[in-house]
C-alpha cells in the first residue's frame, strides 16, 4: 500500500476535510454545537479514505466504482431473508434489472480505472493499492519482469471489489462504536483528549505520535471486543476434528461467532460486560486468560490484512475529532445494536458534537 508518510497524508486529509466542515457549521451557533449523524458521515470519510489509498490518481472513479458497489450490497442484504426460487434471479424483476445494471457499471468502471493503468505501465503503476497490485501482478518469483499478468482480469477486479467491501464499512463501524462508547464514558472520552493534546498536540497527526497513543489503542481494542464489526467467520474443516468436547466431521462448515467469544466471563473475567480498556494495558496478548482471545481481525492465514491500515486510520481519524470537539449522544439516539452482516446501531449514531475553545 502506500508509504506510511502517504497514507498518513490521505487519512489527515480526508479527516480534516469531514471534520473542517462539522467545524466552519458549529462556529456559526452561538453554543457552538451541531448534531451530526455520527456513523454517515463516518461513512463517508472511510469510502473517501480507501478509494484514495486503492486508486490514488483515479479516486474519482474509484468512488462511482464503490457507489455502484453499496447498492448491490443492499440489494443482496434486503433479499437475504428471500426465498430463493430456482431461476428467479434470472427474471427481469425490477431488482434484477437493476441489480444488472450495477454490477455492468461497476465492472465497467473498474475496468476503465484498471485498464488506463496498464496503457500507463511505462511510467510505473503507481504506489497505490492498484499499482503495487498490478506491479506485483509482472513481477516473476525470480524478481524479473513479464509481459503477462499473473492474475486474470476478473481476479484483479475481484481483488478491487474486496479491499472495498472489506475496508470501508468496517473501519466506519468501530469509529462509529468508539464514539458511542466516549459519549458513554465522558471520563475515557477526556482521557483520550489529554493523551491526544500530550502527544499530537494540536496539529495533524503523524505516524511516530500516531503510534504513542497507547491509551486510545486500548479503548478501540475495547470497542473491538465489545462491538467489533465482524460477527462471524466461516471455516470449512478439512478432516475430522475435535474441539474440546465437540466433534467435527470433515468437510462440515463451522461458524465462529466473535460476539459469543468475546463476551465469555470464562476467557475475560467476571466484567467480561463491562467496558474496561484497562484490560488492555499490557496488550492484546495479555489482556484475556487466552492470548488469541481477541477475535475482531480473525487470526491465523485468513486474518484481516488491513489491521493495522485500520488502527492507524482510526487513531487518526479520533485524534482530529478530539482535538476539535467533545461529544454526547443526541437525546434522539436509540441503542439498537444489529446484525446487518457486520454490526450497525440500527437507527444510527446521532451525536452533539461541540466545538472546543482553541
Ligand atoms: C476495523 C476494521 C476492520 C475489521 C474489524 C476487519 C475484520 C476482518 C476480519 C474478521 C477478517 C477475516 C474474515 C475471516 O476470517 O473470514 C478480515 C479479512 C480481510 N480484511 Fe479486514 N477488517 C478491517 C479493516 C480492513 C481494511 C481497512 C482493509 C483493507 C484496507 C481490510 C481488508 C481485508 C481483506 C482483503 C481481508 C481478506 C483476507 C483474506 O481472505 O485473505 N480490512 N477483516
Amino acid at each position: 500500500m502506500l508509504g506510511d508518510d502517504e497514507n498518513n497524508g490521505v487519512l489527515r486529509g480526508c479527516a480534516q476535510c469531514t471534520f473542517g466542515v462539522f467545524e466552519e457549521q458549529a462556529a456559526k451557533n452561538t453554543n457552538r454545537e451541531i448534531l451530526v449523524e455520527f456513523d454517515k458521515a463516518v461513512q463517508g470519510l472511510t469510502a473517501d479514505i480507501i478509494s484514495h489509498t486503492a486508486f490514488g490518481s483515479s479516486y474519482k472513479l474509484g468512488m462511482e466504482a464503490f457507489h455502484a458497489q453499496k447498492e448491490l450490497q443492499a440489494i443482496a442484504i434486503s433479499s437475504l431473508l428471500n426465498v430463493q426460487i430456482p431461476g428467479f434471479s434470472y427474471l427481469p424483476t425490477r431488482r434484477n434489472r437493476l441489480k444488472w445494471m450495477l454490477e455492468k457499471k461497476l465492472r465497467s468502471t473498474l475496468m476503465r480505472i484498471i485498464n488506463s493503468r496498464l496503457a500507463s505501465r511505462g511510467s510505473g503503476y503507481g504506489n497505490d493499492l492498484l499499482g503495487l497490485m498490478l506491479e506485483a501482478c509482472t513481477t516473476t518469483e525470480q524478481g524479473g519482469k513479464q509481459e503477462q499478468l499473473s492474475l486474470s482480469m476478473d481476479e484483479i477486479l475481484h481483488e478491487c471489489k474486496t479491499f472495498f467491501f472489506a475496508g470501508y464499512e468496517t473501519t466506519s463501524i468501530l469509529l462509529t462504536w468508539t464514539v458511542f462508547l466516549l459519549s458513554v464514558y465522558p471520563e475515557w472520552q477526556e482521557r483520550l483528549r489529554a493523551e491526544v493534546l500530550r502527544e499530537v498536540g494540536k496539529g495533524n497527526p503523524s505516524g511516530d505520535n500516531l503510534g504513542k497513543l497507547k491509551e486510545m489503542t486500548m479503548v478501540l481494542h475495547e470497542t473491538l471486543r465489545l462491538y467489533g464489526p465482524a460477527l462471524f467467520m466461516q471455516r470449512k474443516t478439512v478432516t475430522d476434528m475435535v474441539v474440546g468436547a465437540i466433534t467435527i466431521p470433515n468437510d462440515h462448515a463451522v461458524v465462529i461467532g466473535a460476539p459469543f467469544m468475546h463476551r465469555d466471563k470464562k476467557v475475560w473475567g467476571e466484567d467480561a460486560d463491562q467496558f474496561n480498556p484497562m484490560r488492555f494495558a499490557n496488550g492484546v496478548a495479555r489482556a484475556a486468560k487466552v492470548p488469541h482471545a481477541l477475535l475482531a481481525f480473525s487470526i491465523g492465514p485468513k486474518a484481516c490484512i488491513g489491521q493495522n491500515f485500520a488502527m492507524l486510520e482510526a487513531k487518526s481519524v479520533m485524534a482530529t475529532v478530539l482535538q476539535k470537539f467533545s461529544f454526547a449522544l443526541s437525546p434522539s439516539y436509540v441503542h439498537a445494536p444489529a446484525d446487518f452482516l457486520t454490526l450497525q446501531p440500527k437507527f444510527g449514531l446521532p451525536v452533539v458534537m461541540k466545538l472546543l475553545d482553541v
